[in-house]
């Protein structure tokens, strides 16, 4: 019976490469709770077409009920072609992860990327570009484009199809966002970054983005003095991304905008398998944020089941519930610095592997973390 102030996560694997990628999350987890005595319960349910073989569902009952009952979802990947052909579009809907972000109301998506000294070599980038980049998008998850109604593709009289998704945001939305993004620039000037803050949108074509930067300055006027502000471009960032990623400290943008840029930025790591992230909603009563904690890259069907993924995105996403949810910065930071070691040792996974170069499996980089550990 695990004691009272034990934190409840759990494990979502989902499809494609999330069992093999959690698989190795369950296992640095399980280090962490026997070893460091981490205050934690592990509990999983299937997710995506395994709860489909399994209970005809997306999501069943007792799945949502265990989402709403942890305190952290650790969540694998989503995305199965076979789920596209055979299961009809509202119960996709059902049991799809932008639902679940949207019911968790987990709007701030944050996602760190960081340079690091042992993977230059392995960014598309040249290394004096790529080195010393530390930045974090914080993403607007729950609105935006993916959520704005009306929605649809309809088929008008002439037989022409015309296919319609919106974009909106309310003042609210944009707000809590902003704020969130400027206390995290805040707490990072704090340890010594730079701590200012990027604002992306496309204010030059979009009434929504007009809104979004006056929405952003007025937040920074009112209650952010202290914390530096720039308005970006959109397409602008996405070029600034790669000719100087350094003059970046906290991007925030809106939902579409972070899904393409982060993507963008996760080639100054050298590889999409190693960006994690965190959605976390707002605090509650008692201070705590329900928390979302998934790798950036998708379920990659084209490698799934042979143990080539990278698992480190998805262990790196549990260092960040290690610093969110349990409040144990020093266990995260234990946690990175294992994984630092073991790339610094030239263990990689082969998405990562220079052309030739040999490489360790999913589980054999999950048991290089572990062993690290140890000593890190
Ligand atoms: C991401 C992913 C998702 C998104 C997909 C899987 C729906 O690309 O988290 O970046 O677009 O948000
Ligand atoms: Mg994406």
């Amino acid at each position: 019976m695990p004691a009272a102030n034990t934190y409840r996560l759990l494990i979502l694997p989902g499809d494609g490469i999330g069992p093999e990628v959690m698989g190795e999350v369950r296992k640095v987890a399980g280090w962490f709770r026997d070893k460091r005595r981490a205050p934690i319960e592990i509990r999983e349910r299937p997710f995506g077409m395994a709860s489909w073989e399994k209970y005809g569902s997306l999501m069943p009952d007792e799945t949502w009920a265990e989402i709403t009952a942890a305190d952290a979802v650790l969540f694998g990947a989503t995305g199965s072609l076979a789920q596209q052909a055979t299961i009809s579009a509202a119960e996709r809907k059902k049991g799809s992860l932008l639902t679940m972000r949207k019911a968790l109301d987990v709007f701030a998506n944050v996602r760190p990327i960081k340079a690091n000294a042992a993977l230059l070599s392995a960014s598309s980038l040249k290394p004096e570009v790529v080195d010393g980049v530390d930045l974090v998008f914080v993403r607007e998850l729950t609105a935006g484009v993916y959520f704005g109604e009306p929605r649809g593709v309809e088929k008008l009289a002439d037989g022409v199809e015309r296919g319609v998704n919106t974009h909106v945001y309310t003042s609210t939305e944009v707000e809590r966002v902003a704020r969130f993004a400027f206390e995290l620039a805040r707490q990072r000037k704090a340890e010594g970054k730079p701590g200012h803050v990027h604002s992306v949108d496309k204010a030059n074509v979009m009434e929504a983005g007009a809104m979004w930067r006056r929405v952003v300055q007025r937040v920074r006027d009112a209650e952010f003095a202290d914390v530096t502000l720039h308005h970006m471009l959109a397409d602008n960032c996405a070029m600034q991304l790669i000719r100087w990623p350094r003059q970046f400290d906290v991007i925030v943008t809106d939902n579409l905008f972070g899904d393409l840029l982060s993507d963008c930025g996760a080639m100054i790591t050298g590889s999409l398998g190693m960006l994690p992230s965190a959605s976390l909603s707002a605090r509650d009563a008692h201070g705590r944020r329900r928390a979302l904690y998934e790798p950036i890259h998708g379920s990659a069907p084209d490698i799934a089941g042979k143990s080539l993924a990278n698992p480190l995105a998805a262990i790196l996403s549990f260092a960040m519930c290690l610093r969110e949810t349990l409040g144990q910065a020093e266990d995260a930071a234990t946690l990175e610095r294992a994984v630092d070691k073991v790339l610094a040792s030239g263990a990689r996974t082969a998405d990562l592997a220079a052309k030739g170069a040999p490489s360790l499996s999913t589980t054999g980089m999950g048991d290089a973390v572990v062993s690290a550990l140890a000593s890190a």
